[in-house]
């Protein structure tokens, strides 16, 4: 019986595989020699021991206030790096919890929590996977939050480079990518403007907060994690990089913004939607400046970077993530900005889904139990291959054609499906080889990109929502930890076969 089970999974995978690769025969040789992939995840929603191993709290902890149970990679941790490797990856995306190494944001360094991450490196180096450790994935100690309210006190940038260089210091001679922070973007809008993440501030108007201003606070924010990002780069560059010889960036998320129709006006829409979303962070990297749509829009609400400044942030990565799920459209709603100010607000447009009543991409509303086929879960989802094309296409003729990694991607289901539904993820499938066959177009076009990271190698903690999604390519029995690699999973397994 068993036997014939796993005959029949078998056949699945082969059927899903075989009905699913007439849009693209791809695999790892559709890319350029020494392309990288690899899968991500971050410190706070897969390590769990939150109050253990002489970890500090982050604003996190506090913010949703449950226990720290989750789970645990810490008790997984050759486990899930034997699957990476037995699924074919070559790297894996990590962050690094700063409270886990600084319980305090400063000060007394945790040796445990060194421990942990010295044991993470060298396990990977041994195992053949390359560790892309990302500083920063919005987990700000809580103790600078209640020392001087974290992102928006100018102090944290020289706690932020002094956190980053102990790690450049000590796990440097072996980590040759760094990444500063992933998606400041998400931290500063919805930790500030809408209150929907830590540390839940905003104005009354934009959502249920007893303390913040969005029409401020996002643009100080931003500024404190830009300028944090900078003087973390220029202390690698410093002192650490000519030696070390490894490279450094940022992660940020991108949402392609397609206008509505072709008019002047949702032309202006979309690329303001662009501007206040990757510009905002992007055009100070490269341009040393923001976006001129925003400093027109925001004006004196918009901080500036003085002429010492400038020096810093100019030109402060070697490479840039980029995490790309999903496209909307915009359109020009012809009204004015609404008396309340506030960052969402500023952008000044209207999304939409659909165009002439055809929607962007597929997506479900509502998770019906008997349908297989549905899309992912997230409701703001939309599978649209092609805009990520556009994404990168953008970035590449906008920006001067950096070096770039493809840095988050992928899509969830209801965390409470069954397991034998979960594990049939053929819609999952569909859609990374829709998106990887426009990475590839991208790549035949010309755009710098170097590697692709897949979220989520496992099913985790989707923060406000908990455990109620899943992103990962290999499902998680939330009570039991046990992990089982999806039909995805084998399906990353079989395109990127290495020839002997
Ligand atoms: C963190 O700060 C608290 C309060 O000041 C102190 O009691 C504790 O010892 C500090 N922990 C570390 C690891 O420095
Ligand atoms: C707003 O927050 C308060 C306190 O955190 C909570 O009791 C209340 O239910 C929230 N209201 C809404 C509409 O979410
Ligand atoms: C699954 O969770 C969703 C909400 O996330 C809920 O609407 C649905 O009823 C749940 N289904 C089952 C079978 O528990």
């Amino acid at each position: 019986m068993i036997k014939l089970l796993s005959l029949l999974a078998l056949l699945w995978v082969y059927m899903a595989v075989v009905g699913a690769t007439h849009t693209a025969d791809l695999s790892r040789k559709s890319f350029p020699k020494g392309f990288l992939f690899g899968t991500a995840t971050s410190a706070y929603q897969v390590e769990g021991m939150a109050s253990k191993g002489g970890r500090g709290p982050s604003i996190w902890d506090e913010f949703i206030k449950t226990p720290g149970a989750y789970f645990s990679f810490f008790k997984h941790l050759l486990e899930d790096i034997n699957l990476m490797v037995n699924l074919n990856f070559d790297a894996y995306r990590f962050s690094i919890s700063w409270s886990r190494i600084f319980p305090n944001g400063t000060g007394k360094v945790n040796r445990k929590g060194v421990a942990y991450y010295n044991r993470l490196i060298n396990y990977m180096l041994r195992k053949g996977i390359t560790p892309y450790a990302n500083l920063n994935h919005y987990d700000l100690p809580l103790a600078l939050e209640n020392k001087y309210l974290g992102w928006l006190s100018h102090d944290v940038v020289k706690d932020y480079a002094d956190y980053a260089e102990f790690c450049f210091k000590t796990f440097g001679d072996r980590v040759k990518n760094w990444m500063t922070f992933n998606e400041p973007r998400v931290v500063a809008a919805l930790g500030y403007d809408n209150g929907f993440f830590a540390p839940g501030r905003c104005s009354k108007a934009y959502g249920n907060c007893t303390a913040g201003n969005s029409a401020t606070e996002p643009y100080i924010v931003t500024h404190n994690l830009i300028l944090s990002h900078a003087a973390a780069v220029q202390r690698y560059r410093q002192k650490y990089q000519e030696k070390q010889k490894g490279r450094i960036g940022i992660l940020l998320d991108f949402v392609w913004y397609e206008p509505l129709t072709r008019s002047k006006a949702d032309n202006y829409a979309a690329q303001r939607a662009r501007d206040f979303h990757v510009g905002w962070f992007l055009h100070p990297l490269v341009y040393g400046e923001y976006p001129k749509t925003m400093q027109n829009i925001v004006k004196d609400r918009l901080p500036k970077f003085t002429k010492e400044e400038v020096k810093m942030v100019k030109g402060s990565f070697d490479l840039i993530g980029i995490n790309q799920y999903t496209t909307y459209y915009m359109y020009d709603p012809h009204t004015s900005p609404p008396k309340d100010l506030g960052y969402q607000a500023d952008w000044n447009v209207g999304f939409a889904y659909e165009r002439k009543g055809v929607p962007i991409g597929p997506r479900t509303k509502l998770y019906e139990e008997d349908i297989l086929c549905v899309q992912a879960y997230s409701n703001w989802l939309y599978n649209v291959p092609w805009g990520l094309h556009k994404a990168i296409m953008y970035i590449k003729e906008r920006y001067g054609n950096p070096t770039v990694i493809l840095a988050e991607n992928g899509m969830d289901d209801p965390g409470n499906l069954t397991m034998s539904k979960a594990l049939h993820d053929t819609t999952r499938i569909n859609y990374y080889k829709g998106y990887l066959a426009a990475l590839k177009q991208s790549v035949d076009e010309g755009a710098n990109v170097v590697g692709y990271f897949a979220w989520s190698l496992l099913d985790n903690f989707e923060w406000r929502i908990g455990y109620t999604s899943r992103f990962g390519i290999v499902y998680v029995d939330f009570k039991t930890l046990k992990r089982t690699p999806k039909m995805s999973a084998y399906w990353f397994k079989k395109i990127l076969r290495k020839n002997k």
